[in-house]
């Protein structure tokens, strides 16, 4: 039977859909599996799984937000009701995923994983959102990269739980409406600015993810530093925390990243002058800068005489994605008044010039001679 999804006309078919769909992996032999694990790399993956906290005890961070769902999640128990859908937005490695994980355990059910790109065809969030069971959590991370046609198959079955199909051909033609399981969509993006008005209107709960602070970065990397079994004082923890963006992904990673260099060079502990040292070798410096933030900034200020400097400029004179820079190196720098956004493009603040050692001085009497 031919499948056309109303008022696009996409051939689906619905028999293949609710015969294989129970198991992802069938969806279409040999074409990708929209059901993904979080973009981590295959080692870093399993690090990142093992480390997740998995309830609210021991997820570290974002009180406010924290408190707001343990209100929401006992109400939605007390009324033996399923949440609210909820969006989270706000630059990578905060723990969106991490805490959507959090919230199904809290709520005790399970959850699907998926992300925007991987729901290209309809049938993809079509086959989906048809084997999902009553209660379950849906994540859909960079959900603002949603394709119209699978945004349109969302409204209804977020709204109303159901999915509206027509089937047949040209005069014959009969709109079919399916009955979805209650489900609750956890959506997640670091551009909340490019998810359209009717999607983000869909969501009940709407929260955006703070950047840590040192000393919630200094418990995140101490418990890490105990799961695996890590030698580590206070000292050593702040150390790190100091140069991990706010962001405890990257914490994280420094983390195991330090304690190689404990291993090899020192007595395997991680103290602060350890820390210190694997930092410095690493090219991570005292703001958590890397060597693209760098360059990026250099560029502005050398060539660019401290900007307004375009991101596409940019992106080409250092040879990284815009996007990269806009979603991954740009949202730390504005934070911590490194970088300014204008009307007109980049530009550096002249903080940039003292923490990259310029002197501002002979910096404007070197450009007045040309
Ligand atoms: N690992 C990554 N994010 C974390 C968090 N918020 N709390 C504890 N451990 C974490």
């Amino acid at each position: 039977m031919i499948c056309l999804i109303k008022s696009y006309c996409a051939k689906i078919n619905l028999m293949s859909i609710i015969s294989d769909d129970n198991n992802f992996q069938k969806i279409e032999s040999g074409k990708k599996n929209p059901i993904i694990k979080p973009d981590f790399e295959e080692g870093d993956k399993t690090f990142e799984n093992n480390i997740r906290p998995k309830n609210f005890d021991t997820y570290i961070g974002q009180s406010a937000l924290k408190s707001t769902l343990k209100i929401t999640i006992e109400a939605a128990k007390k009324r033996a009701k399923i949440l609210d859908h909820l969006l989270f937005y706000g630059p990578p490695g905060l723990g969106k995923t991490t805490l959507a994980g959090v919230i199904a355990n809290e709520m005790n059910v399970s959850i699907k994983i998926t992300s925007a790109p991987a729901l290209e065809r309809p049938r993809d969030i079509i086959g989906i959102l048809m084997s999902l069971e009553e209660g379950q959590i849906l994540f859909i991370d960079e959900i603002h990269r949603l394709n119209k046609v699978a945004e349109e198959i969302l409204y209804p079955a977020m709204e109303d739980f159901y999915l509206d199909m027509t089937t047949g051909k040209s005069q014959t033609v009969k709109t079919l409406r399916i009955p979805l399981p209650k489900f609750t969509l956890i959506g997640a993006t670091t551009k909340a600015g490019e998810l359209s008005g009717p999607l983000r209107d869909r969501f009940g709960i709407i929260h955006r993810l703070q950047f840590y602070t040192e000393e919630e970065l200094s418990q995140v990397i101490k418990r890490t530093a105990n799961i695996l079994e890590i030698e580590i004082d206070n000292e050593g923890a702040c150390a790190i925390a100091k140069r991990s963006r706010g962001t405890p992904r990257i914490a994280n990673r420094l983390v195991k990243r330090v304690s190689d260099y404990a291993i090899v060079k020192y007595d395997g502990r991680i103290t602060k002058d350890v820390a210190d040292k694997s930092l410095d070798i690493l090219e991570i410096d005292e703001f958590g800068l890397d060597t693209t933030d760098r360059n990026l900034l250099k560029l502005i200020i050398e060539k660019y005489d401290g900007g307004p400097v375009g991101i596409e400029t940019i992106a080409a004179a250092i040879g990284e994605d815009s996007r990269t820079i806009e979603d991954v190196c740009e949202p730390y720098l504005l934070q911590c008044g490194l970088l300014q956004r204008t009307p007109r493009g980049r530009k550096v603040s002249p903080q940039t010039y003292k923490h990259l050692g310029y002197n501002v001085k002979n910096l404007t009497e070197q450009k007045s001679l040309f």
